[in-house]
C-alpha cells in the first residue's frame, strides 16, 4: 500500500464512525464533522476519477420520493471509491412496496444485499421506526419535513471549503415555510454547533419547529436568532451584512399554485442589487439554494455571479459524500 493511501485510511478510520447509521446531523459531533471535511477534501481528487477503496462493498438507494442530485450523487461518489450500486428510484412501483410489503419487511431484507442503504421516505416517523429492523448502516437521504442531513454536509463543506472555517460566519436561512424545510433544520444544526451565527427567517405562522430550535438552544446551549414576517425591504435590510443566504428548496407549502408560491416567496426574495451594493462596498454576500428551484423563486442573474454557491456545492456533493460513505464503511 502506497504511503498516501495508508495517510488517507488513517484519515477515514480515524473519524470513528464505522458501522453507525447517519440518521440527522447531530449524529456526528463536532470533531467528526470536521474530521470528514478533511477526509472529504482529500478525496476531491476523485470527483472526476476512481479510487478503488471499496470494491467489495455495495450501496443501495431506496429512494420513496423523487430526488435528482441526492442519488445521482450517492450513486457518483460509490462508483469513484470503486463500489456497486443498487438503486430503487421508485419502489412504490417497481419493488414489493406494490405488493404492501412494510418498510420494516423492506429494510430487513435489503441490509443482507447493501452494506449501506441510503433511504429517502415522505414520512420521518415511518422512517425512523424501520430504520431500526435495518442490519445495514443507514443514511437518512431526506425524510419527511425532518431532516435532509447529508444535505447540510454538502453545504457545510463548501462553506468550509470557501471560507476556511465554519465559526464566525454570518448565515440567514430564510424561506416561506421553515417547518417543512428539512434541509434548513439539519443545516441549523450544523451551522449553530460549528459556531455560525445563524438566523431564521420565516412568516411566523410556518418558523422552524421548536423541536430544532429549542434543542439549538437548551441541548447545545447555543443561540439562534429569529426574524419573523419580513418584506422584500425589511428582508434585504436583513441580509446586507450576511456572508451567506441559504435557500432551503420547495418551501412552499404542500399544494401551492405556482402564482401562490412566487406571492409568498416574494417577502424571501435576494435582490441582485442588494448583492451587488454591498459587493462595492467590499462585502461580498454568497447565496446557496438547495435546489430543486420553482421558476420566479430566484434572480437568475445571480447563478453566473461569484455569489453563487449553489452550483459550486454539486460537485463538494460528491466528495463529501464519498467521505461520508468511506467513514461508514471503514477503510
Ligand atoms: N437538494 C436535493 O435534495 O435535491 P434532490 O431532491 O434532487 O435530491
Amino acid at each position: 500500500m502506497t504511503e498516501p493511501m495508508r495517510s488517507l485510511k488513517k484519515m477515514i478510520n480515524g473519524v470513528d464512525f464505522v458501522g453507525k447509521s447517519f440518521i440527522s446531523i447531530n449524529d456526528l459531533s463536532d470533531e467528526q464533522l470536521l474530521k470528514l471535511f478533511a477526509v472529504s477534501k482529500e478525496l476531491e481528487l476523485f470527483n472526476r476519477g476512481q479510487i478503488n477503496i471499496f470494491p467489495d462493498r455495495q450501496l443501495v438507494l431506496l429512494f420513496f420520493q423523487p430526488s435528482t442530485r441526492t442519488r445521482m450523487s450517492f450513486q457518483t461518489a460509490m462508483h469513484r471509491l470503486g463500489g456497486s450500486v443498487i438503486s430503487e428510484a421508485n419502489p412504490k412501483v417497481t419493488s414489493s412496496t406494490a405488493k404492501e410489503e412494510s418498510l420494516e419487511d423492506t429494510m430487513r431484507c435489503v441490509s443482507e444485499y447493501a452494506d449501506i442503504i441510503t433511504l429517502r421516505h415522505y414520512d420521518d416517523v415511518a422512517a425512523r421506526e424501520a430504520v431500526k429492523y435495518a442490519t445495514s448502516p443507514v443514511i437518512n437521504g431526506g425524510w419527511g419535513h425532518w431532516e435532509h442531513p447529508t444535505q447540510a454536509l454538502l453545504d457545510l463543506y463548501t462553506l468550509w471549503r470557501k471560507f476556511g472555517r465554519i465559526e464566525g460566519l454570518k448565515v440567514t436561512i430564510a424561506a416561506a415555510d421553515l417547518i417543512e424545510a428539512r434541509t434548513g433544520h439539519s443545516m441549523a444544526y450544523g451551522l449553530a454547533r460549528l459556531g455560525a451565527d445563524v438566523t431564521l427567517a420565516s412568516p411566523k405562522e410556518s418558523k422552524v419547529p421548536e423541536e430544532v430550535t429549542q434543542r439549538i438552544r437548551k441541548e447545545f446551549g447555543l443561540t439562534i436568532r429569529e426574524e419573523f414576517d419580513l418584506n422584500k425591504k425589511t428582508f434585504n435590510e436583513l441580509i446586507k451584512d450576511q456572508d451567506l443566504v441559504y435557500l432551503p428548496g420547495c418551501s412552499a407549502p404542500a399544494g401551492a399554485t405556482a402564482e401562490h408560491f412566487k406571492q409568498i416567496m416574494d417577502d424571501y426574495f435576494v435582490q441582485y442589487e442588494t448583492l451587488q451594493e454591498q459587493e462595492e462596498k467590499g462585502h461580498r454576500i454568497y447565496v446557496t439554494h438547495t435546489l430543486p428551484r420553482r421558476k420566479g423563486e430566484m434572480d437568475l442573474r445571480i447563478d453566473n455571479t461569484p455569489h453563487q454557491l449553489y452550483f459550486e456545492a454539486i460537485l463538494h456533493s460528491v466528495s463529501v459524500r464519498m467521505g461520508l460513505l468511506s467513514i461508514m464503511l471503514g477503510a
